[in-house]
């Protein structure tokens, strides 16, 4: 198999002001001078921030990304974004179908599977999140969880080029807490398996990101397990110190 090259997505979530674009002013001056991690690097920031900080990553190596999405293009739905506004406004690449979406929106792996088809109508990358609660895993559902809602919210004529899974166990987000190596191994391993099955050979180069409590302190040890080619870091994401010192697990 062909190597994957990772990613590392930064999550602001709602999180930052206009002030907050000097955390990105800063990650800017640590890649120019200290090079280049051998990974691609995102921020996905809120939309209200996202033209300023496409001018100040124009060319460089660092992309950007948008948090969610509308399914559909345009029309009356107040309050909403659509996919094509948050190309327009920059961003490469959506998060769709985060555990917080899906908890405090109720969003659906339908919903999810429709968002990600307009970030691939729009010409974006969707970053589909997946995850068990605390209480699926305690019931020893994780797997048959996970592989559910990759089963709902992936379209099967997605590609590696266009779509990327994040793993984000629901209880290891802002907890300080992770699964153990041996846990996320085998949650990846699953997840790999399934997307081969549901859209084939494609499914061996979706990148598979961990999300869930990824500090400077764990970073290592989480990006090195099998199948995990990339993280999707939320607090550690928004100081340009840590973030930076994540990707340079690499
Ligand atoms: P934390 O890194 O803050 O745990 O958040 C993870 C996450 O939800 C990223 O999408």
């Amino acid at each position: 198999m062909t190597a994957i090259r990772p990613l590392v997505a930064g999550n602001w979530k709602m999180n930052g002001l206009g002030a907050s674009l000097a955390e990105i002013a800063s990650l800017l001056d640590r890649l120019a001078q200290n090079g280049l991690p051998p990974t691609d690097i995102m921020v996905c920031p809120p939309a209200t921030l996202l033209t300023k900080a496409k001018l100040m990553l124009e060319g460089g190596p660092v992309t950007l990304g948008a948090q969610d999405c509308h399914p559909l293009a345009s029309g009356a739905h107040t309050g909403d974004l659509s996919a094509e506004m948050l190309a327009d406004a920059g961003a490469k690449a959506i998060i769709v179908g985060h555990s917080e979406r899906r908890t405090d929106h109720g969003e659906t792996d339908a919903m999810v599977n429709a968002k990600t088809q307009a970030a691939h109508r729009a010409g974006l990358s969707a970053i589909i999140c997946v995850g068990e609660t605390e209480q699926e895993r305690r019931n020893g559902a994780t797997l048959e969880v996970v592989q559910g809602q990759l089963a709902g919210s992936v379209p099967r004529d997605a590609r590696a080029a266009n779509t990327v899974i994040a793993y984000e166990p629901v209880w290891a987000i802002g907890s300080g807490l992770t699964p153990t190596q041996d846990d996320v191994a085998e949650v990846h391993a699953v997840i790999r398996a399934e997307l081969t099955r549901l859209i084939g050979e494609e499914g061996t180069g979706v990148r598979i990101l961990y999300g869930g409590s990824v500090k400077p302190g764990n970073a290592r040890e989480l990006l090195q397990i099998a199948n995990v080619n990339g993280a999707l870091v939320g607090g550690a994401s928004l100081k340009a110190e840590d973030f930076y010192t994540i990707l340079c697990a690499y």
